[in-house]
């Protein structure tokens, strides 16, 4: 039986279960290796039911992953059958606290392959915490270098600010368009630029959140004989991918634990290895980050390793739920999610690239790889009519939210490979910044696309762990709904983004 699903004014779905079976076939024919990732099937049905109970589509693991109930439970059992304390005193409460969170500081090590004598451990809000560790605590110096990528995530760009604020020369590694890689001549250019004798630090993600390119682990061993303090920002690859640092040994990896497992929010960390903490000079100092400290004396003593970066209480409740999560990515094995995330990406690839106006132009444009080569789950792109002109990626959203597929646009904190992608000069984003100081998101867009012509945002769609068939189906029904459709037949968009951050009245 076919149903239709108005979306908007202009925009209708269409389900059809015999559509979706015909499809899956082929899908599966294309991926045989699909099938054998049949556990995340399984598991979604018993642990995930919540998506399919109420109906949502979500497409936004780069954003956040998806928690199982099995976590939730665990994680209540151990507080409501526990009573623990605010860690580090001598009581028993407090002890049996203590007790987990070095567990689970244990466990995190063991999961990444790093070993105790070689790293550490920092608990931090989320990846951004432990980004702003190494902004405030390297010794960025005049004659010292800080070198990163164009595709980096805003808590990485912003280490820029500290790094010239003390004097350091911030460059940065170009992309190459259209596969938006590092561009390896430029980079290999750059590193034998570091500084002898100067402290020079080299920063890039392991997988972009923009484009999800994975960019070569390879390169840590590369910049790190070439005299560079190498930092991995693993944030989006970590979800989907084995992490392995007992083989790529980076000076720094910053991570968001949500982003893995979904649950809970607010703990990331720093993995530091000890030679390059010790470099790391702390600006201030907090309770629990010292080992003496005196009022009248003027002085501090910071202890060792990790705790001289936690600054007050962690969060402790919450911190023995991280080690419940990984040891629930363990159980599954992440190499299994990595295949299906590639099996799901590589048909959403062929499916977006297939659709055409019945004028022959394309309707879908992919920003960054267009194959499996290098590449996880984040796909972003934006949408033509039969003119070429873009569709408003706001009111796509829009229109997808009405019909509860969750995807993310804007430039997902990632500006540098945004402004690659759709070739935006510096002369280009200079006029954005001519609105001066208080110049918010929409208007810096509406200023480049009305000088340009050129777009400063897009769609972003990710899978990830517990992402099916169905999902990407359902998506794909709905891209369908633009083909022969004229940008201006689709609506106004009724919300802002200020600051990447939704603003709807009322909210
Ligand atoms: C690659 C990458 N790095 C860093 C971050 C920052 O993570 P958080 O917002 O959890 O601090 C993100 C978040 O999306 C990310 O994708």
């Amino acid at each position: 039986m076919n149903s239709t699903a108005e979306i908007g004014q202009s925009v209708a779905i269409d389900h059809d279960p015999a559509q979706l079976k015909a499809t899956l076939a082929a899908f599966k024919r294309a991926y045989p290796s699909f099938d054998t990732t049949q556990l995340l099937a399984d598991l979604r049905e018993r642990e995930y039911a919540r998506l399919d109970e109420l109906d949502q589509v979500y497409l936004d693991y780069t954003g956040g992953g998806l928690f199982a109930d099995s976590q939730l439970r665990e994680h209540m059992d151990l507080l409501r059958n526990n009573v623990f304390g605010n860690p580090h005193s001598n009581n028993p409460t407090s002890l049996a606290m203590t007790r987990l969170v070095e567990q689970t500081r244990a466990y995190i090590g063991q999961y990444f392959k790093a070993h105790p004598d070689e790293y550490v451990v920092i608990f931090t809000p989320n990846a951004s915490g432990a980004l702003k560790h190494v902004a405030e605590s390297y010794p960025f110096e005049a004659g010292g270098r800080y070198l990163l990528t164009f595709d980096n995530h805003n808590s990485v760009n912003g280490i820029r600010e500290y790094a010239r604020a003390k004097g350091a020369k911030v460059d940065y590694v170009p992309l190459t368009q259209p596969d938006l890689r590092m561009d390896l001549d430029k980079l290999a250019e750059s590193l034998d630029r570091a500084q002898p004798g100067k402290h020079n630090l080299f920063a890039y993600p392991a997988q972009s959140n923009f484009s999800g390119v994975q960019h070569p682990l390879e390169l840590i061993g590369r910049a790190r004989e070439k005299g560079w303090d190498v930092l991995v920002d693993c944030a989006a690859f970590a979800p989907t991918n084995r992490l392995d640092l007992s083989r790529w040994l980076p000076d720094f990896v910053s991570l968001s634990f949500y982003k893995m497992f979904g649950y809970p929010t607010g703990i990331g960390c720093l993995l530091a290895r000890k030679s390059a903490l010790a470099k790391l000079r702390r600006p201030w100092f907090a309770g629990g980050t010292i080992v003496l400290a005196s009022v009248q004396g003027q002085g501090h003593h910071l202890a060792d390793n990790e705790a001289a970066f936690e600054d007050g209480t962690v969060d402790y409740l919450n911190i023995p739920a991280v080690e419940i999560g990984l040891r629930h990515l363990e159980a599954i094995n992440v190499d299994l999610i990595h295949e299906r995330v590639r099996c799901l990406t590589g048909w959403l690839l062929d499916s977006l690239l297939a659709l055409r106006h019945r004028n022959g132009r394309p309707l879908v444009r992919i920003y960054g790889p267009t194959n499996l080569h290098m590449r996880g789950g984040t796909l972003t792109v934006n949408l033509y009519d039969p003119d070429e002109k873009m569709f408003d990626y706001r009111r796509v959203e829009e229109l997808a939210n009405e019909v509860n597929i969750s995807l993310r646009t804007g430039c997902f904190c990632n500006p540098g490979a945004n402004e690659i992608a759709e070739g935006l000069t510096e002369e280009d984003i200079a006029e954005g910044f001519k609105g001066g100081r208080r110049t918010a998101f929409p208007s810096f867009l509406s200023i480049i696309e009305h000088k340009t012509g050129k777009s400063a945002g897009a769609i972003r769609v990710s899978v990830g762990m517990v992402t099916n068939f169905a999902d990407v189906f359902r998506l794909m029904q709905f891209v369908r709904t633009f083909l022969d459709k004229s940008s201006e037949k689709i609506g106004d968009v009724t919300f802002d983004i200020e600051t990447c951050r939704v603003i709807r009245d009322g909210s």
